[in-house]
């Protein structure tokens, strides 16, 4: 596998593949590497010809008070893995790689109302700073695929509006969300519960299909069916910032649980915040 920091030396490895006729699929992520990240490197290999995997924490996604300085950075383990994998590429830049004139202004793209509900109205700015760079790793790679994960729903669906409104030619992917024996979906924040907390973690997936079940039944209201399950988690020690079932096209307040739906939450546990989503049709 290829380890590569510059964007120069990427480029001159993509127009070799570019050239003659092989497919690239780009997975981005921040690294700290788990299964979930794996399985999409995976399904990107069942995708295109090469696949590069970015490691980059990007800074302008984190706001002030975020885990930005600890969140943890596991670069060379995270190589092996990928490279036991079979990934082609590893690209790791540096922050002067990616903003080449700093972080202070740099120039952004902004998807508007779907990066403000949700967890935007928690993180202003968060998915300016998402957007921003998935679009700079875009440009850099020119992947015909590039995968993310349904675990971060509403990245997806912002990443996928980029994507349509800028008529970029990259096809967006999605990987499905993977999580542990217990129903914990994998993530790199999971490292920063306690033993106890993560005893308590899993219950974030079991509110989330005991209130797909609800909704079906149709036998309460979705807000208290929304209430009741905030309560049911403020009761296990969560500090739940949203609990919402919305159309999973493009994450609207459905008038009645029918048709394609997403439950979404995000809870802080401890130090972590955590974030897990249900999709069903009705
Ligand atoms: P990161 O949190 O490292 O996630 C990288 C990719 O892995 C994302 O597409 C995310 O949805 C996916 N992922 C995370 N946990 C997963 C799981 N349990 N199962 C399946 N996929 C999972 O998301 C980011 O980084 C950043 O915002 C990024 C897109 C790289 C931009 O900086």
């Amino acid at each position: 596998m290829l380890t590569i920091s510059d964007k120069k030396t990427l480029r001159e490895q993509l127009v070799e593949w570019h050239q003659v006729g092989e497919t690239v699929a780009l997975v981005p992520t921040m690294g700290n590497l788990h299964k979930g990240h794996m399985s999409l490197a995976k399904l990107a290999a069942t995708k295109a010809d090469h696949v590069v995997v970015s490691v980059f924490v990007n800074p302008t996604q984190f706001g002030p008070g975020e885990d930005f300085a600890t969140y943890p950075r596991t670069l060379e383990k995270d190589a092996r893995q990928l490279s036991r994998a079979g990934v082609d590429a590893l690209y790791a830049p540096t922050v002067e790689d990616i903003y080449p004139l700093g972080i202070e202004n740099p120039t952004r793209v902004s998807v508007p109302v779907l990066s403000e509900t949700l967890c935007g109205e928690k993180r202003p700015g968060h998915f300016d700073g998402v957007t921003s760079v998935v679009l700079r790793l875009l440009n850099i790679v020119s992947p015909n695929i590039a995968v993310f994960g349904e675990k971060d729903y509403q990245q997806l669906v912002i990443l996928r509006r980029m994507v349509e409104e800028l008529h970029m030619h990259t096809r967006i992917v999605a990987g499905e969300t993977e999580r542990d024996d217990a129903g914990l979906a994998m993530s790199s924040r999971n490292q920063y519960l306690t033993d106890g907390e993560m005893l308590t973690a899993p219950l974030l997936y079991a509110t989330l299909c005991d209130a797909r079940d609800k909704f079906i039944a149709g036998t309460a209201s979705i807000a208290s069916i929304e209430s009741e399950a905030i309560s049911k988690l403020k009761a296990a020690g969560f500090a739940p910032d949203y609990f919402s079932l919305r159309r999973a096209s493009d994450l609207s307040v459905p008038e009645k649980p029918a048709g394609k739906l997403i439950i979404l939450v995000a809870a802080v546990l401890g130090k972590a915040r955590l974030l897990d989503n249900l999709q069903f049709e009705n």
